[in-house]
């Protein structure tokens, strides 16, 4: 299984970044990267990038979906409508959603189940605050936002789960290997303990990224850690030649 490098554009970029840096990508990862790569910019750039992107491996997600098919929601998109102009995958549950828009655990799910029966692949986030981690509370947290956050946790593995401490995410900051490879282990933990044997086998093919503060600079650690299937990369995503020496890092 190749690993996933996501980037997260967030509320960055323009059109033409969506060229330049696309295009530049396009290049260097041709047919056959070394990951598996997917560009998550803001909506209205998606085309833009699928433009540039064009006849290369990168793949088109977007950053947040509605949960209904269509309907009275102004400003919002449907999961439905970011397959049909090319999307393949969708972000749910950022934190930064989860902070500046309430998003609960029960609309993310909503969400994530909307994505899946669009036939996009949901890349559903969770991470605990600096206060919960300091509280001891990493575990709980986690558990609780999976139990609450994953359509149906005893089936769906057509998705991507990204573990997104939130003090680590724009700060620098980064959970140390030993910590991400315990969190890692507990997701899959989470997805194993609904099912019996057969269902371990099938969780070690689930994709878990890290994300938080990843940049070339630390991507080979992060990338190597066990249990670390890819990264959701922020800031770094929006810099052609660090993104692409974390493209590089993946073992
Ligand atoms: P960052 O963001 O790489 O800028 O820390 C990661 C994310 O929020 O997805």
């Amino acid at each position: 299984m190749k690993h996933l490098i996501a980037g997260n554009w967030k509320m960055n970029g323009d059109q033409a970044l969506a060229k330049s840096l696309v295009a530049g990508l396009a290049v260097k990862a041709g047919t056959k990267p070394k990951a598996d790569i997917v560009l998550c910019p803001p909506a209205p750039l998606l085309q833009a990038v699928a433009a540039a992107a064009s006849g290369s491996a990168l793949a088109l997600g977007a950053q947040d979906c509605h949960a209904d098919e269509k309907g009275a929601h102004t400003g919002d998109v449907s999961a439905w409508l970011l397959k049909d102009i090319g999307c393949s995958f969708v972000i749910v549950g950022h934190s930064e959603r989860r902070a500046d828009h309430g998003e609960s655990d029960a609309l993310v799910k909503a969400k994530a189940a909307a994505a899946l029966k669009a036939g996009l692949t949901p890349i559903i986030c969770v991470g605990e605050t600096d206060a919960e981690r300091n509280r001891g509370e990493t575990t709980r947290v986690i558990a609780r936002q999976l139990t609450g956050s994953i359509p149906d946790l005893g089936s769906a593995l057509s998705l991507v789960v990204a573990y997104e401490p939130v003090w680590a995410i724009g700060t620098g900051r980064t959970a140390t290997t030993a910590d991400i490879a315990a969190v890692h282990g507990q997701i899959r933990e989470v997805f194993a303990a609904v099912g019996g044997t057969a269902r371990s086998a099938q969780v070690e093919t689930l994709r878990i990224l890290y994300g938080g503060s990843v940049k070339g600079s630390n991507a080979a650690s992060i990338l190597a850690t066990h249990g670390v299937n890819g990264a959701l990369v922020g800031g770094a995503s929006l810099d052609l030649e660090d993104f692409w020496r974390i493209i590089e890092a993946c073992p």
